[in-house]
């Protein structure tokens, strides 16, 4: 798909009107999904990264101002454009100042929609950044370091803000780069123990004695090597918090050792028969499935019981892709931010916009905001962090990303999401009608690419060409019924 074909949504509750516009609309090359009412105006939006809303006012149920409010929460440079069916000054300028980009008023031309949205995406083009709302937008969406407003998220927040509070041993479990470390510095970040240490133990980093030794600590001559008197970072931890980080990686023995810990607060160095005890607030996590272990035999079912007191688990990054913007822009004013020593190499870029706006940070393309949004993200939250390191680097000098600059696994992502209305809204759908859009879609892409050559039309499609003449036929027949 070229760079340039831009995705619209199309809110309009009377469906004639929709029709027409939606067509028109196809014809001068915008790709259009429609949407009669404001709810499924949102849930569209929370799928796909479109550049444009199109939305009516005067909605049944949500209004047009509520999604508009939506479409600019999520992405901050969508053009949003109102159509209201009034005509009072007071409606467009309140859609105006709440960051619609334009109005029309009804009954209008089609060509004054057009020049609207023309002019808006000239002036988009020409408008490197908006640093401003991105900074603003991601003050709600965060608990300490955590960035997030997918459900599961914002539910996550309010979990680790209720057991942030108390002194109960958690369990972070979530695959690789879900952001376990972060939830546990999170957790004690907030916690009446903030003014003391966060202690961090990688268990899978380091062989069993040395593991023991790291955790409990040794005196002098315990065992080769043990030159002086060394405390543990269970002690290290005293009245702050112990991160033990892979503990389904832990050996029979150290299962053992840890469940004393956790049951008795209390512990010997190696080598020393004097019992310490101490106050620490235990969070382990792991990307395994410690159940399972447990069923399996490998892991200890009592120790497994002491540490999933509280059980926190992070979703993968795919299962909540509508956190991807949101994280994008966080890693974007990261590795492109005035402290980030990239722009600052370039004095001039830096320069405060007119209006005491702060500087420009890079932006991303749509287009390669779609990829980000279809790619599965094995490696979660800190393959997009690096994916967006990447990017920033290769962009050299530009003030925007393009798809060009992701790799080439995430940039093909975004071919298998070329079907953006694939949602099944609550009230169910008109299956035939909806796979019949769907064949009309591609077969009317697959003719632009060609010229209208239906031939070489039906060999991209993989169809008999008389297989395409048919449905061509029929769809015709039923536009025009
Ligand atoms: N919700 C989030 N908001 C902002 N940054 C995040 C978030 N989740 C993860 N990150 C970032 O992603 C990276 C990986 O996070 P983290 O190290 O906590 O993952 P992990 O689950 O511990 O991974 P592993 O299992 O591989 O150790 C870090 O740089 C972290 O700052
Ligand atoms: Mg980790």
């Amino acid at each position: 798909m070229p760079e340039t074909t831009k995705h619209l949504l199309l809110v309009e509750d009377e469906a004639p009107l929709r029709e027409t516009l939606a067509e028109r609309l196809a014809d001068h090359g915008f790709e259009v999904v429609q949407a009669d009412t404001g709810e499924r105006a949102i849930e569209q939006l929370a799928e796909f990264a479109f550049d444009i809303v199109i939305t009516d006012l005067r909605l049944p149920g949500l209004d047009g101002t509520r999604v508009l409010e939506a479409a600019l929460l999520r992405y901050p440079d969508i053009i949003g454009i109102i159509v209201t069916g009034y005509g009072t000054v007071k409606d467009a300028v309140e859609a105006i100042k709440r960051g619609a980009t334009d109005f029309v008023t009804k009954p209008f031309q089609f060509d004054e929609l057009l020049h609207a949205l023309n002019s808006a995406l000239e002036q988009r083009r020409l408008k490197a950044e908006n640093a401003y709302l991105r900074s603003q937008l991601q003050e709600r969406y965060r608990f300490e370091g955590l960035i997030g407003r997918s459900q599961a998220m914002r539910d996550l927040f309010q979990l680790l803000e209720t057991v942030s509070a108390s002194a109960s041993t958690i369990l972070v479990s979530g695959e690789t780069g879900t952001g376990k470390e972060v939830v546990a510095r999170a957790i004690h970040h907030n916690s009446p123990r903030r003014a003391q240490r966060f202690v961090a133990l990688n268990c899978g980093a380091i062989p069993e004695t040395l593991l023991e030794a790291e955790l409990f600590g040794h005196v002098r001559g315990a065992f080769t090597g043990a030159i002086g008197t060394r405390q543990g970072r269970l002690e290290q931890a005293h009245k702050g918090t112990l991160f033990l980080d892979e503990v389904g990686t832990m050996s029979p023995g150290m299962q053992m050792k840890l469940l004393r810990v956790l049951q008795e607060r209390e512990f010997e160095r190696i080598g020393d028969a004097h019992t310490i005890k101490v106050d620490v607030r235990v969070v382990a996590a792991t990307n395994s499935d410690l159940q399972k272990m447990v069923a399996e035999g490998t892991f200890r079912e009592d120790l497994f019981y002491r540490l999933n007191i509280i059980p926190v688990l992070l979703p993968p990054l795919r299962d909540r892709r509508e956190d991807i913007p949101l994280l994008v822009q966080h890693f974007l004013k990261k590795f492109s931010g005035p402290e980030s020593g990239v722009l600052s190499a370039k004095p001039d870029q830096t320069r405060p916009e007119p209006g005491g706006r702060p500087s420009a940070i890079l932006t991303l393309s749509q287009q390669a905001m779609r990829c980000l949004m279809a790619y599965s993200w094995p490696g979660n939250v800190r393959q997009l962090e690096n994916a967006i390191e990447r990017a920033v680097a290769l962009s050299g000098g530009r003030t925007q990303i393009e798809t060009a600059d992701l790799t080439l696994d995430i940039q093909q992502a975004s071919q298998a999401a070329a079907a953006p209305d694939l949602t099944l809204p609550e009230d169910g759908i008109d299956f035939d009608a909806y796979v019949s859009r769907i064949e009309h879609q591609l077969i009317r892409r697959a003719l632009e690419k060609t010229g209208g050559n239906k031939g070489r039309a039906s060999k991209l499609l993989n169809l008999k060409r008389t297989t395409l003449v048919e449905k061509l036929k029929r769809l015709e027949y039923r536009a025009e019924s």
